[in-house]
Formats: C-alpha cells, sequence, structure tokens
C-alpha cells in the first residue's frame, strides 16, 4: 500500500521533472542553475543524515564514560559484604614472562597454556577474567583518590572468553607511594628497564611468582566503570582499584622515567588527562 502510494508520489514528481530536463539541456544556464541546486540539496540531505545518525548512535564517549577520574572518597557507596575476589593460578608459575616497551609505557605479558591462565572470579563477577596484560603508568598516577596523586599506577588488564554483559573487561590497579624502602617485588620489573630503554624493545624475564607482583586481595577496592586504552582499541572495563596503597623506592620509580618514546625522548609521565565522575556511582567492596 505504501509502496504503491510512494511511486505515484515519485511519478507525479519525476514526469515534470523529466520535462524540465529537457528544456534544461537546450539552455546552459538553466544547467548551470539546475547543479548548483542539485549540489545544496545533497548537501542539506548529507547535515540531516548524518544528524540522524547521530541520534542513533550516541557517540562513543556517552556510551563507554572514560577514564581516569578522581575518586572522591564522600561520594563512595560501601556495599555490603560481598563474596570474596578470587585469584585463580596466580601462584603458578608462567612459562614465560615478557616485558615490551611499546613507546609509551612497560607492558607486560604472559605465555601459559589455557588451563593455567591467571584468573579471577567471585565477589561482584558473574563470570571468569582472564590476565591479559598489565602496563605502567609514571610521573603521577592516573587514578587519584580525594584530589591525592600517587607516584606509581600498575594497571592488570583482563578479559572474558567471550563478550557478554555487564561487562567483557576488567582492570585491576595497584596505587604506589614513594618511601625509602625498595619494593622487593617491584625490583623483579623495574631491574629489567634498563633493557628496555628504545621503544619496540621486548625482553623475556625470568619467571616468578604473579602472586607477588599482584596482591590478591579479597575485599577493599573501588569500583566504577570507565575504559583502559590499549594502543588500538579504547576497551570500556569495570576498575577495581585496591584501597591499600603499596610502597616503591624513588630510586625504583625513576627506572620507568629512563625509557625512551618512539622519537627517542624519555617518557616523562604517560597518565591520561582526568575526566569528571559525572553521574557514575564510585562503590568500595
Ligand atoms: C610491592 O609491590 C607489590 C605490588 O607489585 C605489593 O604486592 C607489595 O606488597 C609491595 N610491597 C610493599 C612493601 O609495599
Ligand atoms: C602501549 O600499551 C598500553 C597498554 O596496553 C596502551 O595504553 C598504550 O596506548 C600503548 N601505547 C602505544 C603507543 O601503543
Ligand atoms: C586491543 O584490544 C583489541 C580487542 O580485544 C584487540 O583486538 C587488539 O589486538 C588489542 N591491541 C593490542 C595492541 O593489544
Amino acid at each position: 500500500m505504501l509502496a504503491h502510494l510512494m511511486s505515484l508520489v515519485w511519478n507525479a514528481l519525476m514526469s515534470p521533472m523529466i520535462l524540465f530536463m529537457g528544456y534544461a539541456y537546450e539552455s546552459n544556464c538553466i544547467m548551470v542553475l539546475l547543479s548548483l541546486f542539485m549540489t545544496l540539496a545533497l548537501m542539506l540531505n548529507l547535515k540531516s543524515a548524518s544528524l540522524l545518525l547521530m541520534d542513533f548512535y550516541p557517540s562513543k564517549a556517552t556510551e563507554f564514560p572514560p577514564s581516569p577520574i578522581d575518586i572522591d572518597r564522600t561520594m563512595v557507596v560501601t556495599m555490603g559484604h560481598g563474596g570474596p575476589l578470587l585469584w585463580h593460578n596466580y601462584d603458578a608459575l608462567p612459562p614465560a614472562i615478557m616485558l615490551l616497551n611499546n613507546g609509551s609505557t612497560v607492558v607486560m605479558r604472559i605465555l601459559c597454556g589455557p588451563d593455567c591462565k591467571p584468573h579471577l572470579r567471585g565477589g561482584p563477577l558473574c563470570d571468569n577474567y582472564y590476565f591479559v596484560e598489565a602496563s605502567f603508568k609514571w610521573g603521577g598516577s592516573e587514578h587519584m583518590i580525594s584530589s591525592r596523586r600517587f607516584a606509581l599506577e600498575m594497571q592488570v588488564l583482563h578479559a572474558k572468553n567471550a563478550p557478554s554483559p555487564p561487562f567483557e573487561y576488567l582492570t585491576i590497579s595497584y596505587l604506589f607511594i614513594v618511601t625509602q624502602c625498595k619494593n622487593k617485588s617491584m625490583q623483579q620489573i623495574t631491574e629489567n628497564l634498563a633493557a628496555l630503554v628504545n621503544a619496540g624493545s621486548v625482553i623475556e624475564v625470568p619467571p616468578f611468582d604473579l602472586c607477588s607482583l599482584f596482591w590478591p586481595f579479597s575485599h577493599g577496592y573501588y569500583s566504577y566503570s570507565g575504559t583502559y586504552d590499549n594502543g588500538t582499541t579504547t576497551l570500556p572495563t569495570q576498575w577495581l582499584i585496591c584501597s591499600s596503597l603499596f610502597t616503591i623506592s624513588a630510586q625504583q620509580v625513576a627506572q620507568f622515567g629512563k625509557l625512551c618514546n618512539r622519537e627517542g625522548i624519555h617518557i616523562a609521565a604517560n597518565s591520561r588527562d582526568l575526566v569528571p565522575v559525572g553521574h557514575r556511582q564510585v562503590l568500595l567492596n
């Protein structure tokens, strides 16, 4: 019915148009005016089409509220006692550990069989979240707590085996303050940084217990939804930020600052800019 009506309207409009086009070909002046008119119509059409598309597909920024944020402790909602977060296979020695300087940070990845992949479950998680990589932010942490910035942040990305709601990615964050004592576990990373000065360098380091680097906490973490930027994609992720602070020596932090980017310039700082929390709620589990 509708199609029939449309074709009627179309014919009614088109027949005088075809007649007019016939005359137009005779006169150059009318042709110029006509093509101007057509261009204008096309431009207006494109503009309204893009406006329409924007309504249907909201920009990424509204779909995935970004990170990092300043966690205002007075606004945090404390949750009742839920189940503990569970860490599996973090105590198994991975067959290989690799560190790489990708031009903006140090990324740590592991090689291991599917049966011994470190993963998280329990707590607020409805599924297993498998270890993907750990990366570091220095020259000031990305996340802040009640306006306090930390010296270093270690971020540990995890992903589900198959994407499904409520979230596909989960990132654990540890914040470090500077003290005079060396952090022995962190030494496993910092003592290898001298070999990673040039962007693009990759090294294999002697395997170590991941539990010693990623402290397995069960409660006492802030959570909110934000993003993790992996270099190619901005991944929407649930953040779990350990509320206990860790310590590192100034000398150890300084090792990170010796790394260079692709232009051969020292990476003095690599944290993203803070974004407003907006309507998001930060929970404390
Ligand atoms: C050193 O850092 C690790 C996290 O990488 C943490 O598990 C450990 O408790 C820290 N040590 C101190 C003394 O903060
Ligand atoms: C390096 O890797 C980190 C962690 O995945 C990512 O945030 C960053 O954007 C990457 N940098 C480049 C230059 O690819
Ligand atoms: C970033 O994540 C996407 C989606 O998981 C993946 O396809 C891509 O290879 C990742 N990039 C890096 C540099 O890890």
